[in-house]
């Protein structure tokens, strides 16, 4: 498979981070038993990621501007293009020394995702896509879920949880939803929730209060996976509400009505 230079670019910053990421995460697993706990570590590890990233992205793309989780948004030159960049989705299965995190990468051009990537360097797992050329997960083409019906499917979400969430709400959508899937599941990272509707391993996916890093990148890969992405409305405001519905073209819409219906109960 032949990958574009911009893919390049983006492919060997992540994997630079990864492997960061990856060394720290080794020593997580070890600072569980102390005390204190790895919470400091963990930011830090977080930060350096980041750090990394913006480097890498900033050395190949000069005069992009740059918006990332922990160190916010720079301006660049180049007014039309922007990387949007989480560098450690899942901090909290990282914390606690569960395998299931990764960095997410899109870029915005003219306020459109062109490009994007979600990588977990825990198992390798590398997804990508360019807008118009498909998503794949390392080189195989990605395509949605063929299920049409939520008797049979596999749903991903979020839960409130301690200080965040609408918790009264939250417990309306649930129950309204397991009662029709086949299983929920909350893995807790978003854009591999995401990247994980793109490859057809989840069904469908809905989470609200996200931020623009949790889902740049996993929105162009669902919809380059023939996906469906909105917002809880049916609309594409995904990125103002911070609220997200995501599945195949049966699935999506049955899911949306799901929640609009419990939203209103
Ligand atoms: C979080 C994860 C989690 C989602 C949270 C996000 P973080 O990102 O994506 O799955 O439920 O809303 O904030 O803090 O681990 O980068
Ligand atoms: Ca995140
Ligand atoms: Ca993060």
């Amino acid at each position: 498979m032949v990958r574009s230079a911009l893919l390049n670019v983006m492919i060997k910053a992540a994997r630079q981070a990864g492997r960061t990421l990856k060394r720290d995460f080794g020593e997580v697993e070890h600072l569980q038993v102390s005390l204190k706990g790895p919470a400091n570590f963990v930011s830090a590890a977080d930060r350096r990621a980041e750090q990394i990233l913006r480097d890498e992205l900033s050395k190949a793309r000069p005069g992009y501007g740059f918006l990332g989780e922990e160190g916010g948004r720079t301006e660049g030159e180049d007014k039309s293009h922007t990387w949007i960049v989480d560098p450690l989705d899942g901090t909290t299965n990282f914390l606690h020394g569960i395998p299931h995190f990764a960095i997410s990468i899109g870029l915005e051009r003219d306020g459109a995702i062109i490009a994007a990537l979600i990588y977990n360097p825990a198992n390798e797992e590398l997804f990508t896509a360019e807008r118009g050329q498909g998503a794949y997960l390392n080189d195989q083409r990605l395509r949605v879920a063929a299920r049409r019906r939520l008797s049979d499917s596999v749903v991903a979400c979020a839960l409130p949880h301690y200080g965040r969430g609408d918790l009264e709400l939250g417990v309306k959508e649930l129950a309204a939803v397991q009662v029709k899937v086949a299983g929920l599941r909350r893995f807790g990272a978003a854009a591999l929730d995401l990247a994980y509707v793109a490859a057809g391993r989840f069904d469908a996916y809905w989470e609200r209060n996200l931020s623009s890093w949790d889902m740049a990148a996993g929105i162009l890969m669902v919809r380059e996976a023939g996906g469906f992405v909105t917002d809880v409305e049916g609309r594409d405001a995904i990125f103002a509400s911070g609220h997200i519905v995501a599945g195949n073209e049966w699935l999506q819409p049955e899911l949306l009505r799901l929640l609009k219906a419990a939203a209103k109960d």
